[in-house]
């Protein structure tokens, strides 16, 4: 530990780390109720939230029901959904969503009615989507205008944190360095509310933006609290396959639409894998392609012809515009598409109420887990957990009681933890290898090889007062890294996204989440948990 305390410590009533829908609904949520930090290392609206296309999915239709919605997460989850959780989203969706939309969001509609659309294993059309393909942009917009004028809440943009602050037992703050290694600040408060988002940057082919770097997932872990599902790493099947990084994605909506998947030859081949074809769930369809394009040595395209052109033209606007400016004219010819590292099931486990296992300490969104995605998330649920799951996380924050003055004095003087950092230079070998051998499908050999080139890179992690924000993303990348290869080593089946080549088929016996923690080795912890089949009565966030 370093012996120099950090001056000029601030206090807040709520820390919200992270701006995508997840921390920016929960904010706006908070500072009603009190000073509100939104914390973000990037700027205000770099997000996934931003890039997201497809939309929210919500039974808001008449003909649709919460538990229709229910049962489709239910089955895209594989078995591995607790059912509390996914009710909680289902149930609670549609008030979430008028929520967004009082906030200002503006939604597609047709005649005045919201428009529903249709994807992957989804049994009804209810997917809410804005300016045809882009929800996310829309949802950003409506939210970062909001969070902008709100008079209690502070924005601090390239603000990366760098730990949490415990004290027996509670976490009162953060630690982090403001401007790329500028200079380290402290921030306080009695609810500090993590929504960092996922880790797709893990992976060399990825649809998730730069700044998803596992942050909330590492900071959390080193600080003692459990995370769960870490195993459970979504493809996306259809990102657009060009030389382009990130990869451009092309929404699931496309294939709901119509569009089709073809091989090198020009035929489709969905249709034998799957009753649901092209709309079976992602993961099914993920390794499909995968499997074309190792087979046949060759592409997957997709295929807009079965669209009706003018349809084409209003639902997917920005698809095309990218596609066209990546010199892929959609009208004429199907486009090369190929999967792409899409979405994190697991992450910090929370209960129904968003506690992590440290008191002071929340997480909503994609770096929380609740248990709500099972074993492969259903299309389109992942801005409602946000929202969902965020109210009853602002619910339960203003209701943790403040700061004392001496905890305040305490927790101000507490020594900085040092920061973790690594070399900027091992990210490509770390997402190359998590590519080749943590991908879509794993084996103990492959898991074996990985665990121990990370064992050995992570020795190159070192402990420094400041450092710059690519060192400290890559010492976190290494560490999620080698928590998504620790439970896929020990997850001896194959269930949703996490494909074993070596146990391929789903066991009873492995119908269970692992929880990782912190031991006392500094290795993890890895235990069993229960998936909760049965709904408690009625929940009160509390
Ligand atoms: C998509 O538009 O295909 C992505 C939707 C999602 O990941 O839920």
């Amino acid at each position: 530990m370093s012996e120099k305390s950090v001056p000029n410590a601030e206090e807040f009533d709520f820390l919200v780390i992270g701006s995508g829908v997840a921390g920016l609904f929960t904010a706006l949520h908070l500072a009603d109720h009190g000073r509100t930090a939104v914390i973000t290392k990037d700027i205000l609206t770099e997000s996934n939230t931003e890039y997201a296309q497809g939309g929210i999915a919500v039974s808001l239709c008449p003909k649709d029901t919460p538990e229709d919605h229910e049962r489709d997460t239910l089955a895209a989850g594989a078995g591995l959904c607790d059912v509390p959780a996914v009710r909680v989203l289902t149930q609670e969706g549609p008030d979430a969503v008028r929520e967004l939309m009082r906030l200002g969001m503006r939604f597609d509609r047709t005649n005045g009615e919201l428009t529903l659309a249709q994807e992957a294993a989804h049994s009804r059309r209810r997917i809410l989507h804005a300016s045809g393909d882009e929800t996310g942009h829309e949802v950003e917009r409506a939210l970062t205008r909001r969070t902008r004028i709100h008079p209690d809440i502070e924005i601090l943009e390239h603000t990366q944190v760098t730990g949490l602050l415990v004290l027996e037992g509670r976490c009162l703050g953060v630690d982090a360095i403001v401007d790329d290694g500028g200079e380290r600040r402290r921030f306080l408060a009695p609810a500090t509310l993590l929504a960092t988002g996922g880790l797709g940057q893990l992976y060399p082919v990825t649809t998730n933006p730069l700044v998803t770097t596992g942050d909330g997932l590492a900071v959390a872990y080193r600080a003692g609290a459990a995370l769960r599902d870490m195993e459970f790493v979504q493809f996306h099947p259809t990102a657009l396959d060009d030389e382009g990084s990130p990869k451009f994605l092309i929404s699931e909506a496309v294939r709901g639409e119509g569009a089709v998947l073809l091989n090198e030859a020009g035929e489709r081949f969905m249709p034998g894998v799957h009753p649901l074809g092209e709309l079976a769930p992602r993961d099914i369809v993920a390794r499909a392609v995968a499997e074309q394009m190792r087979n046949a040595a060759g592409h997957v395209y997709l295929d807009f012809s079965p669209i009706p052109p003018d349809r084409i033209q209003k639902r997917f606007p920005g698809i095309i515009a990218e596609c066209h400016r990546r010199g892929f004219d959609v009208y004429h010819e199907p486009i090369p598409v190929a999967p792409a590292a899409h979405y994190m099931m697991g992450g910090v486990n929370i209960d129904l109420s968003c506690h992590t296992d440290l008191p002071g300490l929340l997480a909503v969104g994609e770096c929380a887990c609740a248990g709500v995605h099972g074993a492969n998330r259903l299309a389109s649920n992942s801005m409602l957990e946000g929202m969902v799951f965020g109210l009853r996380a602002a619910e339960v924050a203003r209701k943790l009681a403040g700061l004392s003055a001496e905890q305040a004095s305490q927790a101000a003087h507490l020594p900085e933890a040092p920061v973790r950092y690594a070399p900027p230079t091992l990210r490509g070998q770390l997402q190359e290898l998590m590519d080749v051998d943590v991908g879509l499908e794993r084996s103990s050999d492959s898991l074996g090889r990985a665990s121990e080139a990370l064992a050995a890179w992570s020795k190159q992690v070192g402990s420094a007062p400041l450092a710059s924000r690519e060192e400290i993303e890559t010492a976190n990348l290494l560490l999620v890294g080698r928590l998504v290869v620790a439970a896929a080593l020990t997850r001896e089946e194959s269930r949703g996204a996490h494909y074993r080549t070596d146990f391929p088929e789903a066991s009873d016996d492995w119908r269970y989440h692992l929880v990782l923690r912190l031991g006392p080795d500094g290795q993890p912890l890895i235990e069993p948990m229960p998936v909760l089949d049965e709904a408690p009565s009625p929940h009160t966030a509390d």
